[in-house]
């Protein structure tokens, strides 16, 4: 007799075993062959339309081990490999092992982390794992908060958190319209694009948004900004958010957090830092320095899918106080059951964020945190920014190469020809479109992926190392292949 419902959906004690023992097996070949592996093929969207194919939605079901070898066949061998130790594109790190086993786990138990009552155990995870993280980059325990699905809703979720704490009680039933003043707020130009958007969805309006210049070390200036704020004073607008970034997206640059945190205390404003990059760097002693300023902030966003290597997706946010984010975006519908009962308060996670129905997205982190401790993370995220080091160095010394800037694991560079050595305008032109050709080649060529910054208007090669696979021997490597495609871009360009 069946044990359960017969469907077509269970899959027998037997072939689950079959199955899973053959996935975990080509996958642990793909991990250990992976550097042997193009980092991308290279396929256009349209050759890979060819090999999908175009099927209809199929009427009938199919055999899962067939299934299971075309769908490894499709993702192993199609995709782009930022697990590869040549990836060095935006910041989407090489993804921890333990986390693929974390998540196969997770969605075995499947546990709506929600409401405590649905996820009893995720949930009491999440709440370690949210401590831990806080206590990894050194601010106490005691703040609290959330794992998201990546930096943008890290930062979404503390920006609401910052307008609720500093506009009228009134805003929650009149919303933006009776607030005294424009509400206005404070990032550096360098902010990621994450600022725009919450500006836009959330009803204030890009020109919400003050742009403050930096200065000469990229970082913002803070006497710009402080100007800013008492001239928006003294025109009756509603100062409410300054961010400050931590690693900024680009180039990694650190802002100068402590003398932000004073000027958000003069002024009585929000203090909000994106550390979605770069805050797990606050971990390393020698870096204590750079992070001055932290403990002041009232939320901080931070990516465990960045810095820490955790498979997508997750963030967090951090609020010292976490009573404002339940102050956000707690409800309490009818039709929840979830408060309440018990003597002790149950912590519920719809409470804490945008999510109702919520992923155990917590498990990767908590278990990679224990699998290597804070020693190892720290050993690793230091070894990156070495070797980040390493990328500029060697650049500096190589009379076709520029090295433009080096900030916590990302470094800037760009391919000069010899005979381009010397400044003048129509040079920086033609750098300019050399360089974005020759990212491009490099993009589509699968020996490396870059991606690229814009600094003080050159365009340039840019490489992030959160990735734990990336070696020195890798870096000189690099070099080689960025001369090689260089020479040949610039050899094509001064034939055409
Ligand atoms: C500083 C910073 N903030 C926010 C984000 C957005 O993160 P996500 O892509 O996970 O939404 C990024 C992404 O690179 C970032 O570097």
């Amino acid at each position: 007799m069946k044990k359960y419902r017969e469907t077509p959906i269970e899959i027998t004690k037997e072939e689950f075993k079959k199955i899973g023992y053959q996935l975990i097996d080509t996958i642990s070949d793909f991990i250990d062959a992976i550097d042997k592996k193009p980092v991308t093929t290279g396929e256009t969207p349209g050759q890979i339309q060819n090999i999908l194919g175009d099927a209809l939605l199929p009427e009938f079901g199919m055999p899962v081990s067939a299934l299971f070898s075309k769908t490894a066949d499709l993702l192993l061998n199609h995709s782009l490999l930022n697990g590869h130790p040549k990836f060095l594109g935006y910041i989407t790190s090489s993804p921890a092992p333990i986390g693929a086993l974390a998540d196969l786990l997770a969605a075995t138990v499947n546990p709506n982390v929600g409401a405590n009552i649905l996820s009893p155990m995720a949930t009491a995870i999440e709440k370690q794992t949210v401590k831990w993280l806080a206590e990894f980059i050194g601010v106490p325990p005691t703040y609290g908060g959330i794992l998201v699905s990546g930096g943008n809703m890290a930062n979404f979720t503390a920006f609401l958190a910052a307008r609720t704490a500093k506009a009228p009680k009134s805003l929650k039933e009149d919303g933006l319209k009776n607030t005294p003043g424009e509400m206005v707020l404070y990032c550096p130009k360098t902010t990621h694009t994450w600022i725009e958007k919450a500006a836009v969805l959330f009803g204030h309006g890009s020109k919400s948004i003050r742009w403050i210049p930096t200065d000469a070390y990229n970082k913002m200036n803070n006497e710009i900004l402080l100007q800013t704020i008492k001239d928006d004073i003294k025109n009756g607008k509603k100062p409410f958010l300054v961010v400050g970034t931590a690693g900024d997206v680009s180039t990694g640059v650190v802002d100068n957090l402590s003398a932000i945190a004073a000027i958000c205390k003069t002024y009585d404003l929000w203090f909000h830092i994106d550390g979605a990059y770069g805050v797990p760097a606050a971990a390393i002693p020698e870096l204590k320095n750079l992070f001055e300023g932290i403990l002041d902030a009232d939320s901080i966003a931070m990516d465990p899918h960045k810095w820490l290597y955790a498979p997508l997706e997750v963030g967090c946010t951090l609020v010292k106080n976490p009573q404002h984010l339940i102050d956000t975006y707690s409800s309490h519908p009818v039709y929840y059951n979830f408060s309440n009962n018990d003597e002790e308060p149950a912590l519920n996670y719809y409470e804490y964020g945008f999510q109702n129905s919520r992923g155990f997205r917590a498990l990767k982190v908590w278990m990679a945190l224990q699998q290597v401790g804070k020693k190892g993370y720290v050993e690793m995220i230091s070894d990156d920014i070495e070797i980040s080091k390493l990328f500029f160095e060697k650049a500096a010394m190589h009379p076709e190469l520029e090295a433009i800037t080096q900030n916590l694991s990302i470094t800037t560079l760009r391919y000069v020809p010899l005979e381009y050595a010397q400044n003048n305008e129509a040079k920086e032109t033609y750098l300019n479109s050399l360089n974005e050709q020759l990212l491009n080649e490099l993009q589509k060529g699968g020996e490396v992926f870059l991606s690229n910054a814009v600094v003080s208007e050159k365009y340039c090669l840019r490489g992030c190392i959160v990735n734990f696979r990336t070696s020195k021997k890798d870096i000189e490597e690099i070099i080689e292949i960025i001369i090689r495609e260089g020479r040949k871009i610039h050899e094509r360009l001064r034939k055409k």
